[in-house]
């Protein structure tokens, strides 16, 4: 009924209709996080590998805030440094030896023992969840005010190692059994537990109590709350996710499915925006990105994080761009390189083989082939020749380059900062500009020019001659 709404959404709309029956109750939302993801080889934790260039676990945390979660504990123990590091806001359980997801979620007791309201468990390494699946689960459990759990289950095309559902005659679920003690007959179950539970909190820590670790990993599983729930008579619901939004991160393979998945959902969110691709596939959005309707991208782009474009752009072919503001119909690429702070304007066209950094090229400006363009302004309408450099860095400062509004740079000019060119100037091709050009002046600094007539041909015989006498030697 309410997918695609956030928590708060939800709440104004029952304060709307002033039924207190249909009024959300408060959610609490647990992610665990304690396991050392060994699979990963890697001296950073898992937790905090990027995709779509953020660390994994604050996807999660912004779906969270989207959700509107009323609490969130965030679960640590093997590099717990590192992790809150990255959440520094965080609440924190920690978990100090890995007994299990049960156990794990004991660990929560402190913080949670009188929360009422509805436990959300997540993993750290689940990370591309919808705030619109969570938000399924929370409405699974309240059509039914017997429903003490919901379970995310999910049907992915190789059911693995996953923990299997074993469903009951009313439809809901029996028991979750992990792989490790399921016999043959429940590892034929294609219906597998994403790990994602929701548990009346009410009931939770009870539950928790009567866990053993009686099994075959010798573990408190967090799994067997089903049964239990079962055994008090209270019913156990089964959501069905797409295996796209459970998929968990436990090595290098898993993370880069993990990647192009997140790509293949920001193409299309784009797509449905009105953001068109020739080539979507070969697109690589960050998690950041933002585009305007009616804009168009080539083959071969890829947005590192920080870029914002406004409608009616064209980002040409190969093209890589980060930390870039993009302005309404203006052209990037092909082949171009926007760094981070590059603020190209409306209309404005960046072509190929140009870098620019740290530079505001202004409405209508042209940088249109192979130049450097850093620390800079360029003003409205003004004309950047093919291969101009701003000379920005002396080895130890940076310093900045403007130039007016109409100006034209001739190409190959190496324009040394701090330097000013202003309004409407021109400077000849190939001149290196180490001092203020004025406003509607013409600046040249070329050697002159010497030509002497017929004196090629005499250097060619030269030439000849001396390849000759080298290969009588
Ligand atoms: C778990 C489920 C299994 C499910 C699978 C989905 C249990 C018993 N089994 O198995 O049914 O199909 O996830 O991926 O729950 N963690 C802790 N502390 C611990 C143990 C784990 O914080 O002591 C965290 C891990 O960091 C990880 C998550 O819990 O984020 C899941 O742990 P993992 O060991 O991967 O569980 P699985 O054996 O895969
Ligand atoms: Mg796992």
């Amino acid at each position: 009924m309410l997918r695609g709404h956030s928590r708060a959404h939800y709440f104004w709309i029952c304060a709307m209709s002033q039924d207190p029956s249909v009024a959300p109750r408060p959610l609490a939302a647990v992610v665990l996080a304690a396991g050392k993801g060994t699979r990963m080889k890697s001296d950073m934790h898992k937790v905090l590998h990027p995709i779509g260039g953020r660390p994994m676990i604050l996807h999660l945390f912004a779906t969270l805030e989207e959700l509107g979660a009323d609490r969130t504990v965030l679960v640590v123990g093997a590099g717990k440094e590192q992790v809150t590091e990255a959440l520094p806001h965080a609440v924190v359980a920690e978990q100090t030896e890995q007994l299990g997801t049960g156990h794990a979620v004991m660990m929560t007791r402190e913080l949670l023992h009188d929360f009422v309201g509805d436990v959300l468990v997540l993993y750290g390494d689940v990370p591309l969840i919808p705030a619109s699946v969570m938000q399924a689960m929370v409405d699974a459990r309240h059509l039914d005010a017997n429903t003490g759990i919901v379970v995310l289950g999910f049907r992915p095309d190789d059911p693995a190692r996953y923990g299997r559902l074993v469903l009951g005659a009313d439809s809901g679920l029996d028991r979750i059994v992990e792989y490790k003690g399921a016999s043959e007959n429940e590892r034929a179950i294609t219906l597998c537990n994403s790990g994602m539970m929701l548990i009346d909190g009410a009931r939770l820590f009870g539950w928790l109590d009567r866990l053993t670790n009686q099994n075959a990993a010798g573990e408190y599983y967090l799994t067997d709350l089903v049964a239990l729930a079962r055994s008090d008579g209270a019913r156990v619901a089964v959501e069905e996710a797409d295996p796209d939004h459970v998929m968990g991160v436990n090595s290098r393979a898993e993370l880069a499915a993990a990647e192009a998945a997140f790509q293949r959902r920001t193409r299309k969110t784009m797509l449905d925006a009105g953001v068109s691709m020739t080539a979507p596939e070969t697109v690589f959005f960050s998690h950041d990105t933002k585009i305007g309707a009616d804009t168009h991208i080539e083959p071969h782009v890829v947005f590192g994080p920080g870029v914002h474009i406004a409608g009616g752009a064209t980002i040409k072919a190969f093209s890589h761009l980060e930390g870039a503001s993009i302005g309404a119909d203006a052209s990037v690429g092909p082949y171009a390189r926007l760094r981070p702070g590059a603020k190209i304007g409306a209309s404005a066209k960046i072509g190929n083989f140009v870098e620019v950094k740290n530079a505001d090229i202004s409405t209508g400006a042209k940088v249109s082939h192979l130049s450097y363009i850093g620390d800079a302004f360029v003003g409205t309408e003004a004309n950047i020749g093919a291969g101009t450099i701003t000379c920005n860095y002396d080895g130890f400062l940076k310093h900045k380059t403007h130039i007016g509004s109409g100006a034209f740079v001739g190409s190959n000019t190496a324009l040394v900062a701090p330097v000013e060119v202003g309004d409407g100037a021109i400077i000849g091709a190939g001149s290196t500009i180490t001092t203020h050009v004025a406003e509607n002046a013409v600046a040249t600094t070329r050697a002159p020019q010497k030509s002497r007539e017929g004196a090629a041909e005499k250097l060619r015989a030269r030439g000849r001659a001396a390849k000759a006498a080298k290969s009588r030697v």
